[in-house]
């Protein structure tokens, strides 16, 4: 059986690891794996490589995507699509396993619906896909957060200062949350409410004032990508308290480095669970974690439904800064 793999949206660390998974786990199952390269684009433009299992040897610690990835609006048109399964079948390819974020398992979808069998695999720093408790790539990205946040820290400290740090999810607040509580940030602006909004304002006015009172040295104050222009809220506090603030966009840095344990290990887990069932015959699913458990869900479900942050871990880091 041959089965094709590609890497699309936005890079994340671990997208190697899963395709060296599917690869070797392709392999034992007697199958032949091949790679189209950046993502839906090189899908419509036929671009492909067949793997070999030393192919894909020392790449588990690599971040970024050795098949590269793009961002493809094109392959929202139906005649893309056409051309895309066209090459597929004309390579007598029986399955594809795309790795990606929200929109590529909506491409993985739309190949279903017109008749190709599709599995998909969340990887996304935002984490942001429905289906899966952990997409391959956050795990990493929450460990860059913290350390910069580690870092701004000592010289907020030293400085006496206010730090408004930038950190990514256009959409999605799950960095914001999850790197802020782990990251000791004192207030976190989430992509519900607008950056600028007057009660969120309020309330980090309040909180810098008290922490002044306290003794405390530092403000730090996470902003969600989503929440608006991070520099406004950085104006605006230096307007009204007349103390001293610096904004950090972190920004694509937060893609970047070798992944983390735990994404290896979710990113192996998942890219060998999507062969196994390209093998048995399953089509337009994905493969997640959920319950602590490798599990697989219908695309459509991953299509139509959004991920809520928790509101509780935003309360608790509030709470505990
Ligand atoms: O991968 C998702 C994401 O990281 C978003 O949080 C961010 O807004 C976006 O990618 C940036 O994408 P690009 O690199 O295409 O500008």
């Amino acid at each position: 059986m041959k089965i094709a793999v590609l890497t699309s949206g936005g890079d994340s660390p671990g997208m190697n690891a899963a395709i060296r998974a599917e690869v070797r786990q392709g392999i034992n199952e007697r199958c032949r794996i091949i790679g189209f390269v950046a993502g839906f684009r090189g899908l419509t433009d036929n671009e492909a490589i067949e793997f070999t299992s030393p192919a894909v040897s020392e790449i588990i610690d690599r971040g970024g995507t050795i098949l590269r990835t793009s961002r493809f609006p094109e392959f929202l048109s139906v005649e893309t699509r056409q051309k895309a399964i066209a090459n597929l079948k004309n390579r007598d390819i029986e399955s594809l396993i795309i790795i990606g974020g929200e929109g590529s398992m909506k491409g993985a979808h739309a190949l279903n619906e017109m008749g190709f069998k599709a599995i998909g695999i969340p990887a996304s720093i935002d984490n942001d896909v429905f289906g899966t408790k952990f997409a391959i790539g956050f795990d990493t990205a929450l460990n860059t957060v913290i350390d910069m946040l580690k870092k701004l820290r000592d010289t907020a400290s030293s400085h006496e200062r206010i730090f408004v740090i930038e950190v990514m999810g256009r959409e999605s607040g799950q960095i914001a949350v999850y790197a802020g509580l782990a990251g000791g940030a004192d207030y976190i602006c989430m992509p519900d409410t607008p950056v600028t909004d007057d009660t969120q304002l309020k309330r980090i006015y309040e909180l810098v004032e008290e922490r002044y009172q306290k003794g405390k040295t530092h403000t730090l104050i996470v902003v969600a990508e989503g929440a608006g222009p991070s520099y406004k809220v950085s104006e605006a506090i230096e307007n009204k308290t007349g103390r001293e603030v610096r904004l950090s966009v972190l920004g694509h840095v937060q893609r970047g480095g070798s992944p983390s344990a735990l994404d290896r290990i979710l990113a192996s887990q998942l890219g060998s669970s999507a062969v196994k069932l390209a093998v048995a015959g399953v089509a337009d699913v994905m493969v997640g974690m959920v319950e602590g458990a490798i599990s697989d869900i219908p695309l459509s479900e991953v299509c139509t439904k959004k991920v809520v942050v928790d509101p509780a871990l935003s309360e608790l880091a509030h709470v505990l800064s």
